[in-house]
């Protein structure tokens, strides 16, 4: 196991009507905050009422910013972090799925510093990102989600999007860690079936990230890993097939949470390369990142931890998917056609060409996201540094499934 600091300062209120609460907690910090949200959902499922009635009701002031598009743009952020500075908002209040939360974070940021989110965005031709994270400087930031999905809710980091030059990147430090995050199980019941099943890939693949490229002496961890992906898998299919099942909706938003807040991957590192290659998907084509997720991982599982690292996957289909094969090559593809079960169980799985992917963009798209994620080298780190003749082989293989 390798040494490590876990530091989770984020205050975690769970439960059933617990946003009623949010005005009791955002009054400790600020009497006046922007209430950052999507475009549509909060208010169709009534959760904005109930975070502005909570509000009212503590004295506390609010201006609303519901602009924030899915995939944020940086743009947006701009625009909510001068709205912040304007109106002399003390806290950053994000009700919303990660897109929000991500957003509010960022804004969080930029209302403090006063420059463009995409000076922080990596890979930006500037290279001001070097000196920019990690990001110590922000407002207070509280979140409430309403999807379950990719554990922002307690977590340092936000993804942001420039759409101009389509580079999607992670941002985070210690500046980012909301003060308190209230998960309300409730909030989650109108979330599509679609969305349900994306977001318990993206903590599925949370989970499984560094399960794969970190270090193997952390069983502690392995063990916690493989405990909470099988709980996405258990409740994701009730989630969908009964929307307001409340033990499903709450196993499923603590286990996103959990997924990435730090604990699973204490003494264990690991890398990311799922995700890097995603992000470059829906920055070029804006599809949900879930389902990005879910479309790039068999040929991730068959093309690299099959021939790396086939122990690992063969130990993950059998603690996740009862495979019994022996042999661990034969229980690398039985546990491939396991996940792939899963996926068009819950209606996930997908291919490149069916979310309007061109097949001329391939190439560009392996290309980039060396440029954006590989941090100056020519790979980005895996169980091996992964080249753009990789990625680009792993986009072809599930460009038509
Ligand atoms: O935008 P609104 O109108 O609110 O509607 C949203 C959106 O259309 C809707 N929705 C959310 N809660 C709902 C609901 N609809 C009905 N009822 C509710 N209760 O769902 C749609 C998707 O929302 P979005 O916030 O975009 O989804 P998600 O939570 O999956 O967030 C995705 C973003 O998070 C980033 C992704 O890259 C992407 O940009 N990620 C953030 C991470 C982090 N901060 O740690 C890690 C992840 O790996 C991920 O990269
Ligand atoms: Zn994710």
């Amino acid at each position: 196991m390798l040494n490590f600091t876990l530091n989770i300062p984020t205050k975690i209120i769970f439960g059933k009507g617990e946003v009623n609460r949010t005005g009791e907690m955002v009054k400790e910090y600020a009497k006046k905050v922007l209430l950052v949200t999507g475009r549509s959902s909060t208010k169709k499922t009534g959760s904005l009422d109930k975070v502005t009635k909570s509000l009212q009701e503590a004295g506390v002031d609010y201006v609303l910013f519901d602009q924030v598009e899915p995939n944020p743009r940086a743009e947006t952020v701009d625009r909510g972090g001068q709205i912040a500075r304007d109106e002399k908002c003390e806290l950053i209040l994000a009700l919303g799925g990660g897109s929000a939360m991500d957003a509010a974070k960022a804004i969080a940021t930029v209302a403090v510093s006063a420059r463009p989110i995409h000076e922080y965005i990596r890979g930006n031709k500037t290279g001001l990102w070097k000196e920019l994270l990690p990001i110590k400087e922000a407002l207070p930031i509280m979140t409430i989600p309403t999807l379950a999905a990719t554990g922002s809710e307690a977590n340092s980091t936000a993804v942001i999007t420039n759409w101009e030059t389509k580079e999607k990147s992670s941002i985070g430090g210690p500046g980012l860690f909301p003060r308190v995050a209230i998960l309300d199980p409730e909030l989650t019941y109108t979330v599509s079936a679609s969305y349900t099943a994306d977001g318990a890939v993206d903590m599925f693949t949370h989970l499984y990230e560094a399960y794969m490229t970190g270090d193997e002496n952390a069983n502690v961890q392995d063990e916690i890993t493989e405990g909470l992906m099988r709980n996405a898998v258990k409740y994701a299919k009730t989630a969908i097939d009964q929307p307001e099942d409340y033990n499903a909706r709450a196993h499923l938003l603590w286990t996103s949470t959990l997924a990435l807040i730090g604990i699973a991957n204490a003494g264990r590192g690991g890398s990311f390369p799922v995700h890097q290659i995603e992000h470059t998907l829906s920055a070029h084509y804006d599809v949900s990142h879930g389902r990005g997720l879910a479309v790039l991982t068999p040929a991730y599982f068959r093309q690299i931890i099959k021939k790396d690292r086939p122990h690992r996957l063969a130990r993950l289909g059998r603690e996740v998917f009862n495979v019994t094969l022996e042999d661990d090559s034969a229980a690398c593809d039985a546990t491939i056609d396991a996940l792939v079960s899963w996926y068009k169980e819950i209606g996930t799985y997908d291919s490149l060409k069916n979310l309007g992917v061109k097949k001329e963009d391939l190439k560009l798209m392996a290309e980039e996201t060396i440029r954006i994620s590989g941090l100056g080298k020519d790979s980005i780190a895996a169980t091996h540094p992964l080249t753009a003749e990789e990625i680009l082989r792993m986009y072809e293989e599930v460009y038509e499934s």
